[in-house]
């Protein structure tokens, strides 16, 4: 039943444009006959709401650890919560903020975070002993008179840099609640193109396992409360029982005095609030009417292969939390890793994803976002279309080999989710 009244607006304007007369082909912005409620309603489907709110459906406890946990990851922490000694923000609201808590990086364009990796005695070393993986461009010197510990640099011993964008974390437990067996089906499928999607297997540390890993720009993460107490570590220097051993600045011992606060820093509960925070966050609702402009970008996006990578629906399982269970995640991508050719590749590996494999980013939410591709370097949609190399070629080519008018009609629809 999903998506059934989209089909019918599609063919209709296949038949009406694209099949007959594409450069004829005026887009009117009056809605299309099949109207509804963009995202379809059918069985599973989560019911549109504005970005940031919590899901539908939650019971009173978990709405009570939704609001506690945007609480906490709003906070601004200092030195009394173990902040540092390197950071690179004071709360994940710094970075995640965009369009509503839990969004993007409301930056300036620059990547906020940067990865490095580099070869020690002919093995690939996420140089931990220079300071990586991740570098923490800022120390508590910025709030502490001639506090002894200064920030990082990236170590000359680096051959890979890698700047990364923030990605958003709206819909994440729905991300979270699909089965890794659904995504490791889907890699083994064979698909057009020539594509091969790889699942990313992690380490998940709460449990020793592997597991089909879904979160962050190489799917390094299986699992958001990992994902929270990694962050917390790594980008303001706040250990828990998870990683209770502080990052050793630029690989050097922390100075006598210079950490006052006992490890772990957090006993384990503002890691869980962020989870929860993040795990009861609604998906990005798609926005405006499905006009005929609309409903024919949408059709482009899967004849010319687009969607062969950016899934537009993966189904999550039987989930104990029933706002959770059986749900359409509308997200536009098969979380699974592809090459994405050199002009992308960074060099850096993260589990079993090599350098120049990226997952691919899931697309809802686009409409608030302002900077595109793991590094930011895109600003606009077009652009960051234009820069898929690798498994997605030929999509690009297919792209850049369509009409102006129909080019816009794919950009509008991208706008709109
Ligand atoms: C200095 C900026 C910064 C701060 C502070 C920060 N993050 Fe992030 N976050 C990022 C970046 C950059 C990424 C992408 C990392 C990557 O994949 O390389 C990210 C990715 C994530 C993701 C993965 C989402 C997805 O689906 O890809 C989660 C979850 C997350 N952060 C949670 C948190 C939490 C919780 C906090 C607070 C403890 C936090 N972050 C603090 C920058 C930040
Ligand atoms: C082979 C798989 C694949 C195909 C095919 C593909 N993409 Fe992507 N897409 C990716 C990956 C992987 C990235 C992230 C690359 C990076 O950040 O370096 C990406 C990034 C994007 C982004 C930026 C998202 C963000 O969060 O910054 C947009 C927009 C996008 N793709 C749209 C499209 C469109 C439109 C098409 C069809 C013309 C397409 N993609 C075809 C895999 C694919």
């Amino acid at each position: 039943m999903k998506g059934h009244r989209f089909r019918f607006a599609s063919v209709a304007v296949q038949l009406g444009c694209l099949a007959v007369f594409v450069g004829a082909c005026f887009w009117s912005e009056q809605a299309s006959a099949s109207g509804g409620p963009p995202g379809g309603g059918g069985a599973g489907d989560i019911p549109p709401g504005p970005l940031g709110s919590p899901l539908p459906g939650l019971n009173q406890n978990d709405l009570q650890a939704f609001n506690q946990g945007r609480q906490e990851f709003g906070r601004l922490e200092g030195p009394p919560q173990g902040l540092g000694p390197v950071f690179n923000g004071r709360s994940c609201l710094e970075c995640h903020g965009e369009g509503a808590p839990g969004g993007a990086g409301t930056n300036l364009g620059v990547a906020r975070v940067t990865r490095i990796g580099g070869t020690v005695n002919g093995l690939y070393s996420d140089l931990t002993q220079f300071g990586g993986a991740v570098i923490q461009a800022r120390s508590l010197r910025e709030l502490i008179p001639n506090y002894p510990v200064p920030r990082e640099n990236v170590p000359f011993q680096a051959t890979f840099v890698s700047r990364r964008q923030t990605t958003p974390t709206f819909g994440a437990g729905l991300i979270e609640a699909i089965p890794g067996q659904t995504l490791i089906d889907n890699a083994n499928r064979a698909q057009p193109d020539g594509v091969t999607g790889r699942v990313n297997m992690v380490l998940n540390p709460l449990t020793g396992g592997l597991e089909v890993g879904r979160f962050g720009w190489k799917s390094q993460h299986s699992n958001l409360f990992v994902f929270a107490a990694d962050a917390y570590l790594n980008e303001m220097g706040i250990t828990s029982p998870l990683f209770p051993n502080e990052n050793l600045p630029q690989g050097m011992p922390i100075p006598p005095g210079a950490d006052q606060v006992a490890d772990p820093e957090d006993n384990g509960n503002d890691v869980q609030a962020f989870a929860n925070f993040m795990r009861f966050l609604a998906p990005p609702a798609r926005e405006g009417a499905i006009t005929l402009q609309i409903a024919a970008g949408e059709q482009l996006f899967s004849t010319i292969g687009c969607a062969v990578c950016h899934s537009p629906v993966l189904r999550t399982g039987n989930h104990p939390n029933p706002a959770l269970a059986n749900k359409n995640v509308r997200l536009y991508s098969d979380l699974l890793l592809h090459d994405m050719g050199p002009q992308l590749a960074d060099g850096v590996r993260q589990g079993q994803a090599t350098g120049s494999e990226w997952r691919t980013p899931p697309l809802w939410g686009l409409r608030v976002r302002r900077f595109f591709l793991h590094d930011g370097r895109s600003q606009n949609l077009d652009d960051a279309i234009r820069r898929h190399g690798g498994e997605a070629l030929p999509a690009t080519n297919r792209y850049i080999g369509l009409s102006q008018a129909n080019r816009s009609a794919l950009l509008a629809f991208l706008t709109r989710l």
